[in-house]
């Protein structure tokens, strides 16, 4: 794990913070040599008999970080005393903040924010003085972070083999009534989280923002869960230890700041939101009426009739209100699409209630039926905001990450920094760059005014702010500018914009990004490529997802890209796969969502061969494509997801040499080795294959010339000198059995870099692949 010193959360903190520091401080923080690795935020209060025993237990359990230990302290005891008295290491920096009297903000939650705030690790461990929170923990919830790239990571007492330790009968039930309330409160918010009370967590400190916490207590980890959108959440069990010395601090006071925090947290959220959905529907009454005066008295439809279609009406007019006004910026699980058919299907739903709730107020008391249409409206809003609060709309754990621009740092080759996160490129997220970025990209309403320099291209098809147009500025820096659209559709900027660019702009370094995807058995790289929607996927997840050799077994490096050096390396590019149903099927434990697996079907459908080849024919016809695509892409997403995800134990490598190519083919049963030139043809066709989708063909000329070299001839030289002493094979199915037979075939000797080429493989029963040649 990297370590970096983002020069921001200086300045982002309380003014008294330095002040503070200098009374107490043990060993000069910023003058320490090595960023560091690790940031322990520990609360204090009246502490003194504990911080010894602490910091030798945090040093012996982490011997492979440099670690930054914070005491934010209020207590009146000699704590501060006792942490200057402390040795030194030049592995671990102690910092102590101390806050006096009157200014000791939000008690045990204002103490972990000022600590967050002050870290400079990019991941902080926030725990206990006592020793209540066992510090030997705190290697596994670096490990879970790291083989999850979840944001924050709970020691909880309440998942798998964890428990409360010896605590007494009365805590021990005071702990899990809370847990239960705080569940009941926050189902979705809280669902998967089995110790939402815990206060020993790793949390990536850029994933949280301490702005919007208001501290209150005890629960800063509940506070942190619910205030912040997308968090992703795992676990690792631990057993709550018993209290080294000195005496908690829990009292009554604590339990009566809980349930202000529960009752803060909950109104805040929903008051705001109840409020507009309020306002919007109350704006849909005069919709209603004008639409339902209008077909009744102007058409002389049945005042019936006239309300259904009044409500059709009104309900596009709402739904678009709530949409970008109610739950804006909530990133829900579900698309723009199924959440206006729900929604249509809600209020459709509620005229069937509202229809005899009408006939009665009218016919039966004979209320003016304008009335009873209102009266009916009001009954169902209470309703109705509960159904999109909770369902419709329902918020998403995914992904929506801090503010400021997304960055990403591909092998410290190529760094990129966009306005708009960049899902393919997620797995290269960093918290801070070097130096400028080599790709900057970002979209705006209108086109800039530039000055046309040589290397400067625009596509553009002339629908403004609501299609898809792009203008780049290719340099020693690229930039990126694209039309609002494309924040909308992530996937289309990265795929038909980003990622030609970055391919060329790899050549120019010297890698080429090949379509190929790639496993590797213990450091020995194959690659399996094939023309799109040949089956790759399927292949690399299957061969993944079996794991035939128990003590060897096979590790993702990437499942459409591969980057690859002149000399013969690959190094991993970890898009998240684009799956469909049938992929799914095919694998033994998926970790998706009812939800998620109930999208696919359609996601499939439109994000398949089928779909793409549809598309590809409405590039012949002068319509506007890559608007269409980029639309089309905003209101279905495609199912995309990362490998962790489709199989929780994958091992990942980072990077391998190459050892042996394979193509796959559709057809009749064949398979038969490639001489050098063959491979590289197919493999460079394959290439070109998998971009040509609008605007790719119109930008291609621009991207493919740099200082008058054609990159694609070096792109072809880069992947011919990888390729050298590479055996290769073409395998044609009609059954599609790749993932049997490449599995077979590496572990046969002859599929190995330098082995004599044309020599047959063994099939059958074999031993470890990878060992020896
Ligand atoms: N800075 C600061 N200010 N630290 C405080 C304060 C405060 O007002 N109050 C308590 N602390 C520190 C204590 O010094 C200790 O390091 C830690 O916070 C936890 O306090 P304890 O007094 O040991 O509380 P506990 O053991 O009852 O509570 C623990 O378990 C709860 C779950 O049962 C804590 O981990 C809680 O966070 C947790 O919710
Ligand atoms: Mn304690």
């Amino acid at each position: 794990m990297s370590a970096r010193i983002d020069a921001g959360t200086r300045e982002a903190s309380p003014p008294w913070l330095e002040e503070r520091c200098d009374i107490a401080h043990t060993v000069p923080d910023d003058s320490s040599p090595i960023p560091p690795s690790l940031t322990i935020v520990v609360p204090t209060r009246n502490e003194a008999e504990n911080v010894g025993p602490l910091v030798e237990r945090l040093d012996r359990c982490l011997p492979g970080e440099v670690l930054e230990i914070i005491f934010v302290d209020d207590s009146d005891d000699d704590t501060v005393a006792a942490i200057e008295a402390l040795e030194r290491s030049p592995y671990r920096v102690i910092r102590v903040i101390h806050r006096p009297r009157g200014e000791r903000h939000g008690g045990l939650g204002g103490a972990v924010v000022v600590g967050l705030r002050a870290a400079r690790a990019d991941w902080v461990c926030v725990m206990d003085a006592d020793l209540q929170h066992p510090p030997e923990v705190i290697p596994s919830l670096l490990e879970r972070a790291r083989a999850t790239h979840a944001d924050l990571v709970i020691a909880s007492r309440y998942c798998e083999d964890g428990s409360l330790g010896r605590m007494g009968e009365l805590r021990a039930a005071a702990s899990r009534t809370t847990t239960i309330l705080a569940k009941m409160v926050f189902p979705g918010r809280l669902r998967g989280v089995t110790d939402p009370m815990s206060g020993f967590f790793l949390v990536r400190r850029r994933a949280v923002d301490p702005d919007c916490l208001r501290p209150c207590g005890f629960k800063i980890l509940l506070e942190i869960l619910i205030r912040t959108e997308g968090l992703q959440v795992a676990e690792v069990p631990y057993q709550f230890g018993e209290r080294h010395a000195g005496e908690s601090k829990a009292s009554l006071r604590e339990a009566i700041r809980y349930l202000m925090l529960l009752w803060q947290l909950r109104l805040s959220d929903q008051t705001r939101r109840f409020v507009r959905f309020a306002v919007v529907g109350a704006s849909g009454l005069g919709v209603n009426t004008l639409a339902l005066l209008a077909f009744a008295e102007i058409q002389g439809l049945h005042y019936l009739v006239a309300a259904a279609l009044a409500t059709q009406v009104s309900t596009l007019w709402l739904y678009l209100l709530t949409e970008s006004f109610v739950f804006s910026g909530r990133e829900s699980t579900r698309g723009p699409l199924a959440r206006m058919g729900l929604y249509f299907g809600m209020n459709n739903a509620a005229l069937l209630f509202r229809g005899p709730l009408m006939y009665v107020l009218t016919s039966i008391f004979g209320i003016f039926y304008v009335a009873s249409n209102l009266i009916s409206l009001l009954a169902l809003t209470v309703l109705r905001f509960a159904v999109a609060d909770m369902w419709i709309w329902d918020a998403a754990r995914r992904a929506r990450r801090t503010t400021g621009p997304a960055l990403y740092n591909i092998h410290d080759i190529v760094t990129v920094r966009s306005t708009v996160p960049l899902p393919e490129l997620e797995q290269f997220r960093v918290g801070a760059l070097d130096g400028p970025p080599t790709i900057d990209v970002r979209t705006q309403a209108r086109r800039p005014q530039r000055v046309s320099a040589e290397r400067h291209f625009q596509y553009d098809e002339r629908l403004g702010m609501f299609g898809f147009w792009i203008d780049v500025c290719l340099g020693d820096a690229i930039d990126v500018v694209a039309s609002p659209l494309l924040a909308r559709s992530p996937h289309v900027l990265y795929t038909n914009v980003v990622e030609p660019i970055l391919r060329w702009t790899f050549v120019q370094r010297g890698y080429a990004l090949i379509h190929g995807a790639c496993i590797a058995y213990d450091g020995h790289a194959y690659l399996v490529t094939a023309r799109t929607d040949t089956g790759k996927t399927t292949t690399v997840l299957r061969i993944l997802d079996r794991q035939r050799w128990e003590n060897n077994t096979a590790a993702f490096i990437s499942d459409d890209l591969t980057l690859v050096t002149p000399g013969g390396t690959v190094l991993t590019y970890p898009k998240p796969l684009t799956i469909s149903k049938h992929t799914v099927a095919a694998l033994n434990r998926p970790a998706l969502t009812r939800r998620e697996r109930l999208g696919l079907p359609i996601q499939s459908r439109i994000h398949s061969r089928g779909g793409r080849r549809f598309a590809f024919l409405l590039t012949r016809t002068r319509l506007p494509i890559a608007t269409i695509n980029a639309l089309a892409q905003w209101l279905v997403p495609p199912p995309k997801y990362p490998v962790q995800r489709l199989i929780p134990q994958v091992k990942l490598a980072r990077e391998a040499r190459l050892e042996g190519l394979f193509v796959i083919e559709r057809g009749t049963d064949d398979e038969f080795r490639l001489d050098p030139d063959e491979m590289l043809d197919i493999l460079m066709s394959n290439c070109e294959d998998a971009y040509g989708f609008p605007p790719y063909p119109a930008i291609r000329g621009h991207l493919l010339q740099a200082n008058g070299k054609d990159l694609s001839v070096v792109e072809r030289q880069i992947v011919q000198r990888a390729l050298e002493g590479v055996p290769g094979r073409l395998i044609r199915s009609s059954s599609m059995d790749w993932a049997q037979r490449i599995p077979a075939l590496i572990a046969a000797p002859s599929q190995r870099r330098g082995m004599v080429p044309g020599g047959l493989a063994i099939e059958g029963p074999v031993p470890e692949p990878g060992t020896g040649g």
